[in-house]
């Protein structure tokens, strides 16, 4: 099978397309063939490392110290099952689904072993595969963050970075909980912020919102410049701080804020569920999420793509089509 490979960390060119062997599935799992997968965040900070204040040592120890112990990225997919393991009852062959590989990675490949019980869904009808792998990454975030922060109607939410996969997912969700929202993106992005729900926009080169002299219940702070010091100013008085990028030192201060401060901070790695993905394949389905994408590049791209991921500015998610024409095995 073909595969977007990296076995050292650097800048895009050291993905290159190889032939690998084609997995073969343990009793517990299915062989998926991906159709399409999206270059996410999380791809570009392991293959160049770039990865937030404290965390880079355990990164290493992690995905590898010197050279990357899984060569093949891609953290979410939307795909059809091939084969599945003897224990296998959940799925069976023909299934399309939708899946979040976790830390296995190894979606920017043709075919994937995943165990059964593991984040995947059945993909809703009304998607294509390109548009239902968008909705896995950004719409899994927002969609635990939220949770966690038990966002509730009539409440006011700032979204910074609302523009990118997280953020066009936050937006659509919080929307859909009743939620008054001020998206803070780029001029570039005012159009679309406003079409996924948001009622006010915050153009971030032109003014800080933690000056504004507005205050917010939620502050979601997707791009990781708007921490706990910078963001209290604009926090309600109970209010949550949802810090997605957060530093080793914002995840500590997480901890020890509800000791003296009403306020509270909730960072960490989301959750991977299958049932939340079930909940954002039924939210697809009644047309309440819609996932937005940027572009798309094929697998031969794969380089070219990671160097468009890099400029920190894509507009929801860019697609990695995989095997694009083909419907089942
Ligand atoms: N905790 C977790 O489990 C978890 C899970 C997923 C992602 N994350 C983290 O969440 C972050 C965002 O992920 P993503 O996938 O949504 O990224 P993304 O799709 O690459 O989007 C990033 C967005 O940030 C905007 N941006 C750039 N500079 C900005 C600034 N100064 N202020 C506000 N917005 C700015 C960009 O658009 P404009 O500049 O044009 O507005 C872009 O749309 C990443 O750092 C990722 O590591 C954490």
């Amino acid at each position: 099978m073909r595969a977007a490979v990296y076995t050292r960390y650097g800048a895009p060119t050291v993905v290159q397309v190889e032939e690998r062997e084609l997995p073969v599935p343990k009793p517990h799992q299915l062989l998926i063939k991906v159709h399409a997968s999206c270059l996410n965040s999380a791809d570009v900070r392991l293959r160049s490392l770039r990865i937030p204040l404290g965390f880079g040592l355990i990164s290493r120890l992690i995905f590898g110290i010197r050279a990357p112990r899984r060569p093949i990225l891609g953290v979410d997919l939307a795909g059809t099952v091939v084969a599945v393991g003897d224990n296998v009852s959940r799925f069976t062959s023909g299934d399309a689904i939708i899946a979040l590989t976790g830390m296995a990675m190894g979606a920017h490949a043709e075919y994937v072993c995943l165990d059964a019980d593991g984040a995947i869904a059945h993909k809703p009808a009304r998607l294509d595969f390109n548009q239902a792998a968008a909705l896995v990454f950004g719409g899994t975030t927002a969609l635990d963050f939220l949770r966690r922060g038990q966002l509730k109607a009539g409440e006011t939410i700032l979204i910074n970075g609302a523009g990118g996969a997280v953020g066009c997912a936050a937006l659509q969700l919080a929307r859909h909980y009743g939620a008054q929202i001020t998206a803070v993106c780029s001029a570039d992005k005012r159009a679309l912020v406003l079409s996924l729900g948001a009622h006010a926009v915050v153009d971030y080169r032109q003014q800080d919102f933690t000056h504004n002299g507005q205050r917010y219940d939620v502050i979601m702070d997707i791009h990781g410049n708007a921490p706990w010091a910078k963001a209290r100013s604009a926090l309600a008085p109970g209010g949550r701080l949802l810090a997605v990028c957060a530093t080793l030192p914002q995840m500590l201060q997480a901890l020890w804020l509800p000791l003296w401060r009403r306020e509270r901070v909730i960072a960490g790695p989301c959750a991977e569920r299958a049932e939340d993905l079930a909940e954002l394949a039924a939210l697809a389905e009644a047309g309440i999420l819609v996932p937005v994408i940027d572009r798309s590049y094929s697998l031969a791209q794969i380089a070219e793509a990671h160097e468009y991921v890099d400029s920190g500015h894509k507009q929801g998610s860019v697609i990695i089509e995989i095997s694009p024409n083909s419907l089942t095995g």
